[in-house]
């Protein structure tokens, strides 16, 4: 059986999880790096654990988790995609089942907004994780003015979280934002799409979807 461990410690996923780091570094795109991966698969894991999902899908969950950003080595755009057959070649090699494969690259083919859906627990967790993790210190830029909307919004983020919480069936994420660099307004401009992609997340995991920003609940 194909542990978490296996994957991160496996040479050639050191390798292009590395180049990730540096590519997207070049652009001065928000840090994909390994701490975002780590943190991607613990809550993965953790949201399904939580929910009463079994022990190897949650496991499933954070391998998905720790590979989905990992089509950046080629390029940006459409990295879900690249990045899922990229897993399928390594998982494969690593000697991993087919069906074991499917939920894993479904995960991380599915994970980014403009054509992502929850198609299985697994990638629902994944979704959840990933847009979740909104926060100041994934900004690379240093000077302000060159800040995209999405960096101000993550420069913005003080504190982030995810909590599902298994009697209510909810999974509410809680952001602090420091409202003086980024509105409200503008937070939901550039992450509306994302929240509605949780929300349908959180519905496939038989769960309703919550936002609070500052301790207003807004979703
Ligand atoms: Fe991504
Ligand atoms: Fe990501």
């Amino acid at each position: 059986m194909i542990r978490l461990e296996d994957v991160q410690h496996n040479p050639e996923v050191e390798v292009l999880m590395k180049k990730v780091h540096e590519y997207l570094a070049t652009m001065l795109a928000i840090t994909h790096d390994e701490e975002h991966a780590h943190h991607v698969a613990n809550l993965s894991y953790r949201t399904l654990k939580v929910l009463g999902y079994e022990e190897r899908e949650a496991e499933l969950a954070a391998i998905a988790g720790y590979m989905h950003d990992i089509g950046n080595v080629v390029n940006r755009y459409e990295h879900g995609r690249s990045g899922a057959l990229i897993a399928f070649h390594l998982l494969m090699r690593m000697g991993m089942p087919a069906e074991e494969i499917a939920i894993v690259i479904a995960a991380i083919g599915n994970h980014e907004e403009r054509s992502g859906i929850a198609v299985s627990n697994v990638a629902a967790a994944v979704i959840l994780a990933d847009k979740s993790n909104v926060h100041y210190t994934r900004v690379r830029k240093e000077d302000e003015a060159t800040f995209t909307t999405r960096d101000r919004v993550n420069y913005a983020a003080r504190e982030s979280y995810l909590a599902a919480e298994p009697e209510t069936r909810e999974i509410v994420m809680h952001l602090k934002i420091d409202t003086s660099i980024c509105s409200v307004m503008e937070y939901f401009e550039i992450f509306m799409t994302k929240m509605l992609l949780c929300r349908r997340a959180a519905n496939f995991l038989n769960c309703r979807f919550g936002l609070v920003i500052n301790g207003n609940h807004m979703l």
